[in-house]
């Protein structure tokens, strides 16, 4: 009997690539987990995504790189994947700064080497990873799939907008049906350090002061891995040409409120440093998320819910 064909998931030992994994093989899905394993953080974490979060699970991983171009197209070739979810990306918008030409190199030119494949091996559906970030300093909140998004504020916002275009140019030539989901502030267990929430935990375990910038008065729609997964589990089942989606969390929190979250899931109070805002990152990140709600989508867990459970993984994980 032919072998089912799978979903190849690139990042697959990332934060949301993992999680996404997980779901799919619940599901009695094949996947395939594609990775460079880089060290913009830890790859230890990378690693027991691998070894703890998808132990016991069957699935085929490979140690690559997205602008390997030969690499990859021999993973394509020998996988012949039906879907893909492409989330490998140099992600974090601070680094962009000091990085822009690895962010260009990696999240373009490796995005380049995706559409290609998908292309060649007529995969059905393509969902790829944009940002909430490429809404840049667009001031017409909740932000809609339809606003203009010409003014990223940093390298990482004007790359996943690149992504955005060329998707839409791939699909268009080429009918290769492609959805980009723009996330807003994804949060969880097996979470990204270099996000606020983890970088938070760390100081608050150690009793060292957390910065708060612009005072405390961002506003996030912060959204929990869960949700984050259904959504795009939700999208990659739907027959489409090209979309834009976002998917955010349905109640717009400021930071400080977020951080008095964290306080009582610890049940330790955070030694803060109010701080201006940072170059690159934006006041206000909301969602309009009807789009999504229109396709039978529904963000279902509270940061209260949601902050505990990364606060009971973390302690667990790192033993504190
Ligand atoms: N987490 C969020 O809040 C958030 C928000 C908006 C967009 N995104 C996007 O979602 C995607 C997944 O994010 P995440 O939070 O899981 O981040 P992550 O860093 O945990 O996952 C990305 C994975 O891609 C891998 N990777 C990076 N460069 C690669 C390369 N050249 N070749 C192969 N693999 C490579 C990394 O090793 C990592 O495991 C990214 O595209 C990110 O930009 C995330």
């Amino acid at each position: 009997m032919a072998q089912k064909r799978p979903i190849l998931i690139t990042g697959g030992a990332g934060f949301i690539g993992s999680a996404c994994a997980k779901a799919l093989m619940d599901k009695k899905e094949r996947v395939v987990l594609v990775d460079n394993f880089n060290d913009y953080y830890d790859p230890k974490l990378k690693n027991d995504r691998i070894k703890k979060l998808l132990k016991g699970y069957r699935f085929t991983l490979y140690r690559a790189d997205i602008r390997d171009k030969k690499k990859i197209e021999k993973i394509f070739a020998k996988e012949k994947p039906k879907k893909v979810i492409h989330l490998a990306a140099m992600a974090g918008v601070r680094f962009s700064i000091e990085h822009p030409d690895l962010y260009a190199d990696v999240n373009i030119m490796g995005s380049i080497n995706i559409l290609e494949e998908c292309v060649k091996n007529k995969v059905e559906n393509l969902v790829f990873a944009s940002s909430s970030s490429v809404y840049g300093n667009t001031t017409n909140i909740p932000f809609s799939e339809s606003a203009p998004v010409d003014t990223p504020l940093s390298p990482y916002a004007a790359t996943k907008k690149a992504d955005e275009l060329l998707a839409h140019v791939y699909s268009h030539l080429h009918k290769l049906p492609i959805v980009a989901m723009r996330f807003f502030t994804v949060y969880g267990p097996w979470g990204r350090p270099d996000m606020a929430l983890f970088k938070f935990a760390d100081r608050i375990v150690k009793g060292e002061k957390i910065d708060v910038y612009n005072h405390g008065k961002m506003k996030r729609n912060f959204t929990y891995i869960d949700d984050i997964v259904s959504g795009v589990l939700t999208v990659l089942d739907r027959k489409t040409t090209y979309d834009v989606v976002n998917i955010g969390g349905d109640r717009e929190e400021t930071l400080l409120h977020f951080i008095e979250v964290i306080e009582k899931s610890f049940d330790k109070k955070a030694k803060k440093r109010m701080m201006a805002m940072q170059p690159g990152d934006v006041p206000a990140t909301v969602a309009d998320i009807s789009k999504l709600r229109k396709m039978g989508w529904e963000p279902k867990t509270r940061i209260e819910e949601g902050v505990k459970n990364f606060v009971n993984w973390y302690r667990e994980y790192y033993k504190v």
